[in-house]
């Protein structure tokens, strides 16, 4: 979903919501799995759940970046904003690319839960502040 959907607090929110609801529920699955000792399953799931951010936010983030940021980055005043928004999507992508390699090596489960845990909450923020600011945009803050 793209275009008209992203230049809307309140469609664009349904879009952020969807993604967290499914990535919320395999984080706790894995961790639930890992605190009864199955190894196997919580490696599984998380890498479901690793596909499943690929696939919905960091795609989403794909797409903003293709187009509504682009369109923003035209406002001198909304610039430093949308770069912030950038740097946050860098930071998602490098967060799934280390659970990815930690899987792949077999590192510590532990860890790796941890950084699904970080994940969900710098998707929130992120989140968050998109929405924050497409409601001011509404209201013709910016
Ligand atoms: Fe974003
Ligand atoms: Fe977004």
């Amino acid at each position: 979903m793209s275009g008209p959907a992203l230049r809307k607090a309140d469609s664009h929110h349904l879009i952020h919501l969807a993604a967290a609801g499914e990535g919320t529920d395999l984080t706790m699955l894995a961790k639930s799995l890992l605190a009864n000792g199955k190894m196997e399953e919580a490696s599984r799931a998380l890498q479901a759940l690793c596909e499943h951010w690929r696939e919905s936010t960091l795609e989403h983030a794909r797409e903003e970046e293709a187009d509504w940021y682009l369109e923003l980055m035209e406002n001198e005043d909304v610039k430093p904003i949308v770069l912030g928004f950038r740097r946050d999507h860098f930071l998602m992508e490098r967060f799934v690319m280390e659970m990815e390699h930690k899987l792949q090596e077999g590192e510590s489960l532990d860890e790796v839960v941890m950084y699904a845990e970080g994940f969900l909450k710098l998707v929130q923020i992120h989140s968050d502040s998109e929405e924050k600011f497409l409601t001011q945009w509404e209201e013709g803050v910016w």
